[in-house]
């Protein structure tokens, strides 16, 4: 795999082909925020929350630094106005689903956002798929999936499944950004399923 050099925040970044910007950026010591990344997952892309600025001048751009690769002598800034605004919303919007979850109101007290921004949704759920993705790609359960789209776009344990794997696992509740708050109502409502022996 051969090398490739980058620039990160005005630093000189070594990384390897096929590496994504956020990968580069851990090895180099420099911290992007992410809220649907797991090292042990493939990445997802979904909360934007790393979103970065590739590029400069005229040509730069904004990209999602857990699944944008690196390329050879890009030029990566990691933090901004223009990022830092962007990161505020999408925190804002995350808050009015799970307004006291910690891991978002560290970052709320990071960015500024108001958590009373927008009207309160009915979901804890952010759709970060951390649940779903672990159970499916770790653990090789598919006991958690998504349903329907759009706004209207859930979590769902599959009874049959759930009612035989989740008692004892559980793996899924602490990676979950709004405290595991929606897994753990789905899933006594999944668990009420008949146990089978
Ligand atoms: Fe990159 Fe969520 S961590 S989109």
């Amino acid at each position: 795999m051969s090398e490739i050099i980058l620039q990160i925040d005005g630093k000189e970044v070594r990384a390897e082909e096929g590496m994504t910007i956020l990968e580069a950026a851990l090895g180099a010591g420099i911290t992007i925020p992410t809220l649907c990344h797991h090292e042990k997952l493939e990445p997802f892309g979904s909360c934007r929350l790393c979103s970065v600025e590739v590029g400069t001048g005229d040509r730069a751009k904004l990209v999602v630094a857990c699944v944008y690769p690196v390329e050879e002598k890009l030029v990566v800034r990691t933090g901004s106005e223009k990022i830092d605004r962007i990161r505020k919303v999408i925190l804002e919007l995350y808050l009015a689903h799970a307004p006291d979850a910690s891991s978002l109101q560290e970052l709320a007290l990071e960015y500024g956002a108001d958590k009373d921004r927008f009207e309160k949704e009915a979901s804890f759920c952010i759709h970060c798929g951390l649940c779903v993705r672990y159970c499916n790609e770790v653990k090789k359960k598919n006991a958690v999936g998504f349903v329907d789209r759009g706004t209207r776009k859930e979590i769902c344990f599959v009874p049959e499944i759930a009612s035989r794997e989740c008692w004892d696992c559980k793996e899924c509740f602490p990676l979950c950004p709004t405290e595991a708050l929606q897994a753990a109502y789905v899933l006594i409502e999944a668990l009420k399923f008949p146990r089978t022996p």
